[in-house]
């Protein structure tokens, strides 16, 4: 998948390029991400890519020319354009597993108080937003997404089936984990999970997964009970079980 983003600050995705998991993803040739300078395609003396609002108000708004610039330099025409935006559609999983089925994305990042609304209009852009707050910019909701899409994408995560079975893509949120050593500062860990029993330990993880959705998430939890028709005998009783226990 190729990614172009166009940003005002390309240094801020340093934190995403020169992650391991996208460092190697790139490597293989999984995912490709290109940066894009916004300011390379200003044309006027001063490499101004922000102005004064029409109407007046305050903040600098990012303006027409060197945005189309950019764009056309990426040859964005005919592409999926996103534009991070608070603006925008919150994303979730519908969202991302979209995404990350497609061969090419491009983002725009904006920043001061937005981009000039033709650049939005001319280029047909999905307004995307991570979340009912505002940011300085679009960079971090791109690193975001660009996060959370690619390790969607088969290759990227080294184990094939872990994206999948992890919380939210399961349609519970995840079990708790635990690691060496076996007993910290008096905690141990549960038992069944140094038992060496598979199918006790799916249980249990099962078991523990139900719980912690049903407590912090009913409106996954209510889902899942609705769409629960492929479980095992087993993986029924237990949730048969807490559907009925106060959590
Ligand atoms: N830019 C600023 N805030 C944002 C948000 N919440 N989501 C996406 N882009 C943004």
């Amino acid at each position: 998948m190729k990614i172009d983003v166009l940003t005002l600050f390309p240094e801020m995705f340093a934190a995403v390029t020169g992650s391991s998991m996208l460092g190697r993803a790139a490597d293989r040739g999984i995912i490709d991400i290109r940066l894009t300078n916004i300011r390379d395609y200003t044309n006027d003396k001063h490499n101004r890519a922000d102005d004064y609002p029409f109407g007046g108000g305050g903040g600098m708004v990012m303006m027409a020319d060197p945005v189309f610039g950019a764009l056309e330099a990426v040859n964005a025409a005919g592409k999926r354009i996103l534009y991070m935006s608070p603006r925008g559609q919150i994303m979730d999983k519908a969202k991302i597993e979209e995404l990350s089925e497609l061969d090419e994305l491009v983002i725009l990042c904006g920043h001061y108080e937005g981009v000039d609304q033709r650049i939005i209009d001319h280029w047909a852009m999905e307004e995307v937003s991570i979340g009912d707050y505002v940011l300085t910019g679009g960079e971090l909701p791109a690193m975001v997404l660009i996060d959370a899409v690619a390790r969607l994408i088969p290759g990227v995560l080294g184990n094939e089936s872990s994206a999948m079975d992890e919380s939210v893509y399961s349609g519970l949120l995840e079990f708790p984990q635990y690691t060496k050593p076996r007993e910290y500062r008096g905690m141990e860990v549960p038992e069944v999970l140094v038992s060496g029993n598979h199918k006790l330990i799916d249980l249990w993880r099962f078991r523990e997964s139900l719980l912690l959705t049903k407590e912090r998430r009913p409106d996954l939890f209510d889902e899942f009970v609705k769409n629960s028709g492929s479980l095992s005998k087993d993986e029924r009783k237990i949730l048969e079980e807490i559907v009925e226990i106060d959590v």
